[in-house]
């Protein structure tokens, strides 16, 4: 193969043109937005509590935050620096406070209680990600929708990285001719990948399984890629590394016997936050954060491989890993006249990529590292064997400064001109949870699903149309 370097530096391209002008909203001496949250556990207080009180007091007031637990609303209110209100009970939380916004960042199974309550009381939502569980609880999210004209907001951070915009960025240029298929690969590490099994997510009745907590970022980065609605499901998987599969098990690690023996073992004391957040606050709830992963009562597959038929007649392979010795992801589009592939942190690739000079030199200016970090998009032409590696810069934080532009998006500017269409909706969570929930029952049935039988949203070609 002859090798033509084709370099573009495309990240900044991509936050530039997908994002101009995030502070055109400023306004300044108008009344603050009136914001309450559910859920103020890590994600609830730490992605979207204080960065918003952080970035965006000026323009966003929280006036009420609400949680079953009370030791844990507490620690909140002091992590995020705010004085409002906190309750235990979420309708007397809005008849008091009367937000204009909620932010649902409760355990899964429950979004839908506080997405539908909201909604009926007058109030828009933004819930993370899934947007539910199960496709009862998705229709009624999207009749309430319907009925009550209030407005839902999925959180999908993801779509907002710089390597996915810039993915997406490409597609949009056609360069693979008609896609016909998509592979797409995500691996979670031991550390990764075993902190779900330690608590509520390894219990399908609270997180719909990984299919659905984890797997929906990508079903909806597929479907957004693909730019079509997902038709048929088939989906394998099982549960053969973590829960009953060993031999010992202990209640939870603080307390456990064979934390020698335990390659999973964790120190949870050593986790300040960890500790403050839960730890302490195990008294009111039960809500154990270092449980063991061995335990008996984990139903949630570890192993999962699913294949999705869209309504454009691509079709995609789609596997989650987790226990790899690395985390990363690789995707391939495949199309009649090329092939665009794309991976993040595959180790033997990082490992070429890194400049140690160039990294210890920006340390050194206190600038980070993402100067001399990127990642990259390889471009082929079935019929041409030169190709292209598109190079897009990388930022560690915060997905790649996604969760900024998205939050952006959200609070700071509304209106900002969005031509790759990163903005979700009720469709978009339904249409990524219900491929996971698909891939759930056609495991459990072991059976082709149809999209069709969990909704009465109409696949179509286009997505959305
Ligand atoms: N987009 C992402 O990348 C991302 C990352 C992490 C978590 N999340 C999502 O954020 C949500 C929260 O996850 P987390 O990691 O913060 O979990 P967590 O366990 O730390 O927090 C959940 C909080 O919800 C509270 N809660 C549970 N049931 C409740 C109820 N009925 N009423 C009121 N409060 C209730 C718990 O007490 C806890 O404080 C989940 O939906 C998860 O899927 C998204």
């Amino acid at each position: 193969m002859k090798r033509r370097d084709f370099i573009a530096t495309t990240g900044a391209v991509v936050a530039g043109s997908v994002l101009a002008n995030p502070f055109a909203a400023s306004a300044a001496g108008a009344a603050k937005k009136r914001i309450a949250l559910v859920g103020t556990g890590i994600r609830g207080t730490s992605f979207w509590g204080k960065p918003i009180v952080d970035n965006y007091g000026d323009i966003i007031e929280f006036v009420g935050l609400c949680d079953i637990n009370p030791g844990r609303l507490e620690w909140a209110k002091s992590y995020m620096g705010v004085k409002c209100p906190v309750f235990t009970d979420f309708d007397e939380m809005i008849a008091k406070t009367k937000p204009e916004m909620v932010i649902v960042t409760t355990v899964d199974a429950t979004h839908h209680k506080f997405i539908i309550r909201a909604m009926e009381l007058g109030v828009d939502v933004l819930t993370e990600k899934p947007m539910t569980t199960d496709e009862t609880k998705a229709r009624a999210i999207l009749e309430t929708e319907k009925k009550t004209g209030r407005k839902l907001i999925v959180g999908f951070n993801y779509r907002y990285g710089i390597l996915f915009s810039a993915i997406k960025e490409q597609l949009a240029k056609k360069p693979i001719g008609e896609m016909t298929s998509v592979d797409f690969h995500w691996y979670l590490n031991t550390y990764h990948g075993a902190d779900y099994f330690r608590r509520w997510h390894g219990e399908r009745d609270k997180s719909g399984s990984l299919l659905v907590h984890k797997a929906t970022h990508h079903f909806d980065l597929l479907n957004w890629f693909i730019d079509s609605d997902p038709v048929e499901v088939v989906a394998f998987g099982s549960l053969e590394h973590y829960g009953r599969n060993n031999k010992f098990r202990g209640v939870n690690c603080r307390n456990c016997a064979y934390t020698s023996q335990c390659k999973f073992y964790w120190d949870i004391k050593k986790d300040q936050t960890a500790c403050k957040l839960y730890v302490e606050n195990e008294k009111y709830d039960g809500y154990i954060r270092d449980n063991c992963l061995w335990r008996e009562d984990i139903d949630i597959f570890d192993k999962m491989a699913v294949q999705i038929k869209y309504a454009n007649n691509v079709q995609v392979s789609y596997s989650l890993t987790t226990y790899s010795p690395y985390e990363g992801w690789r995707i391939a589009f495949n199309g009649k006249e090329g092939r665009l592939e794309s991976w993040e942190d595959i180790p033997w690739r990082r490992q070429e990529l890194i400049n140690q000079g160039a990294l210890h030199a920006a340390e050194m200016n206190q600038q980070g590292s993402a100067a001399s970090r990127y990642d990259e998009i390889f471009l082929m032409n079935n019929f041409n064997p030169e190709y292209q590696m598109i190079k897009v810069e990388a930022s560690r934080g915060g997905h790649g400064g996604g969760d900024q532009r998205l939050q952006d998006k959200i609070f700071r500017n509304p209106a900002m001109a969005d031509p790759y269409k990163h903005a979700a909706g009720s469709r978009d969570g339904a249409m990524s949870c219900l491929i996971g929930i698909a891939a759930r029952k056609s495991i459990d049935e072991n059976r082709i699903v149809k999209i069709e039988e969990l909704t009465d949203i109409k696949p179509h070609p286009t997505r959305g149309a």
